[in-house]
């Protein structure tokens, strides 16, 4: 049973020096590996990592095709700023084809999880003789996956998976006793900008998880120009997370006095507290319009863009 640290009761100074000390100890005079994502906790983590470890910590930034916009670029230019380079690693047909003909939610997890960490992370710790993973879980991952809710990419020993048996190296969680509210907290004690650290949650299937059906190059190019839009466009709306998601369906649409047989966009927009429960933001039509009239005009085969109007539950954040 994990001890949960609420906000309230978080001295994020005192759980830094604590958690930096016990990587410390734990690592030794062993080299640790991470992967970051750009997202808050795995951003969290590395720099958690980085004051442990210094130079005996390197940080990873797996390109697995499924990532928004400019990422790569974005997490290797604010972690250059803080003096930390982040190495970039093309790994993207390898998480294509192991997505390829797969449409069941789970099994795109398990596909993920499994190039991930057998495949492509796998590999690279072999080669750098790490034998220590730094990984990003909080409280809400292990949670869901424990609930069966989800299968959260990153929770293994929850589900009796030993990752040393399994993968070859052991798992260091240093968050997995915050959640979402807490890690920012931390995330700001460690001098993260704000743009990082009060970043919209990203899930660790990436894009994939706002797929519906197969992942293919066309959808991924068709869901990350939507996401962009839609993370510009929500940017001061104060929601929790706001995302775009493809469905799999086409609807049947007009464009140019002619039938359009085209993609569906679904928006979603969260009110949250910590990602457990979360109601829709009742965002005003005007910006719902507009949303809509930049995604079809910008994004090519798009006729239909609705908005999701349910809570969680019954609902989830994500769609996959
Ligand atoms: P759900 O969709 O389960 O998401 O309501 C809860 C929060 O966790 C974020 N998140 C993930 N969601 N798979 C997910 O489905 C993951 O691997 C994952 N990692 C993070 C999600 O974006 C939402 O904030």
């Amino acid at each position: 049973m994990i001890s949960e640290i609420k906000l309230k009761d978080l001295n994020a100074a005192r759980f830094i020096e604590e958690k930096v000390k016990e990587i410390s100890d734990t690592v030794g005079t062993g080299i640790a590996i991470n992967a970051l994502s750009g997202g808050v906790d795995s951003s969290v983590v590395t720099m958690l990592g980085h004051k442990a470890l210094g130079k005996k910590l390197r940080t990873v930034f797996i390109q697995n095709g499924l990532m928004r916009e400019g990422e790569s670029e974005m997490v290797q230019n604010v972690f250059r700023k803080l003096g930390l380079e982040i190495e970039v690693i093309d790994a993207k047909n390898e998480f294509l084809d192991s997505l390829s003909g797969v449409t069941d939610p789970e099994k795109k997890r398990e596909a993920i999880t499994q190039t991930f960490y057998k495949k492509v992370f796998g590999r690279i710790v072999r080669e750098s003789g790490a034998r220590h993973l730094l990984q990003g879980t909080i409280l809400t991952d292990v949670d869901e996956t424990v609930a069966g809710i989800k299968r959260q990419h990153n929770v293994f020993a929850q589900l009796g998976i030993d990752p040393n048996e399994t993968f070859g190296y052991h798992i260091i969680e240093p968050l997995v006793q915050l959640r979402k509210d807490g890690v920012r907290a931390v995330g700001k004690a460690l001098g993260l900008p704000e743009e990082i650290f009060d970043r919209i949650p990203f899930p660790g299937p990436a894009l994939a998880a706002r797929i519906i059906g197969e992942v293919t190059w066309d959808k991924l190019i068709t869901v990350r120009k939507a996401t962009a839009i839609v993370e510009r466009m929500l940017c001061d709306s104060g929601a929790f997370q706001y995302m775009a998601i493809l469905h799999d369906d086409r609807v049947t649409g007009i464009r140019d006095g002619k039938r359009d047989f085209g993609h569906q966009i679904e928006i979603r927009c969260w009110d949250s507290l910590d990602a457990r429960t979360a109601n829709p933001t009742k965002l005003p039509f005007e910006v719902l319009s507009k949303l809509a009239g930049k995604i079809i005009i910008e994004v090519p085969g798009v006729v239909s863009v609705t908005y999701n109007i349910t809570t969680k539950p019954p609902s989830t954040i994500e769609a996959v």
